[in-house]
């Protein structure tokens, strides 16, 4: 596995790359590559550090169709087009990029996520006044296995200021309508994997992307942190949803 560094308007973009697979990984709000370790070991990709996250350098972020751009740009230098894996924000990101750089995405994996990410007015609040408590609260709703909260506490503890920038970009995103309207249709393979106990982003929210095309596999023994939780079970949905592209791993 190696870090590379892409200068996209100006601001270097950290990519963890563990093969030349066209699979492309968002994560959510306050995360960064790491998170998707799992994934890159056994499936191969990339990670992406979004702006303001890991590695990746400083910007002006003011909605996710921002984040969709630098994702955009750096999957099109990359390989010109690929798989776009993302969980939670990342997953809303994934949705901008495949409606406003629909040449990019060939096909969308979206993990724990909607298609509107509306946010606790408690962690909203919680976050500006009392970030440790929040930061922990947060943790917990995140995780159905018990053994990751103190370190994401903890984490989520020191990142309290992206993790509110980053709950209220998703607070915004809202493409309810749209999809209702007729206005969005997935033209490229869809799949939703989602944890059975995902808290935050309820099964229901994937289940909504059923009507507009897309697959949906629900993850057993795991909450909105899937790709962390069961990585084997979560693993096997992607590999398998690769297969059906006739993606080769190698
Ligand atoms: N897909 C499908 N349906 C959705 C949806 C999505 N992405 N987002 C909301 N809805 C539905 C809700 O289920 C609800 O349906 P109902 O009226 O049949 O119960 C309706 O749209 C309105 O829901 P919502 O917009 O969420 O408003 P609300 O006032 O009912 O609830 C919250 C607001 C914040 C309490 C609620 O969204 C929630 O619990 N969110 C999860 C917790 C969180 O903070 N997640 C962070 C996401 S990053």
């Amino acid at each position: 596995m190696e870090r590379i560094f892409f200068s996209v308007g100006g601001v270097d973009i950290s990519v963890l790359k563990a093969s030349e697979v066209p699979v492309f990984y968002i994560h959510g709000s306050a995360g960064d590559a790491e998170i998707w370790k799992n994934q890159l070991g056994e499936i191969g990709g990339y990670a992406i550090d979004l702006p303001n996250h890991g590695f990746s350098g400083k910007a002006k972020i003011r909605s996710i169709d921002d984040y969709a751009y630098f994702v955009s740009k750096l999957v099109s230098r990359i390989s010109g087009s690929g798989i776009i894996v993302g969980h939670s924000l990342g997953g809303a990101v994934a949705q901008k990029v495949y409606l406003n750089h629909r040449k990019t995405a060939e096909a969308l994996v979206l993990v724990g996520t909607g298609a509107r990410l509306r946010v606790l007015p408690k962690a909203l609040e919680g976050l500006k006044e009392n970030p440790t408590e929040t930061a922990k609260f947060m943790a917990d709703m995140a995780f159905h296995r018990k053994e990751f909260i103190e370190h994401f506490g903890k984490l989520f503890k020191e990142r309290a200021g992206i993790l509110l920038e980053d709950l209220t970009l998703c607070n915004e995103f809202d493409l309810l309508n749209d999809f209702r309207s007729g206005k969005i249709k997935f033209d490229v393979p869809v799949i939703a994997i989602v944890g059975e106990h995902d808290l935050l982003t309820p099964p229901k929210y994937s289940e909504f992307f059923k009507a507009f095309g897309a697959e949906m596999r629900v993850v057993e023994s795991a909450g909105h942190m899937v790709m962390i939780e069961n990585p084997k079970a979560f693993n096997m949905c992607l590999k398998e949803f690769l297969r059906s592209l006739g993606k080769s791993l190698e």
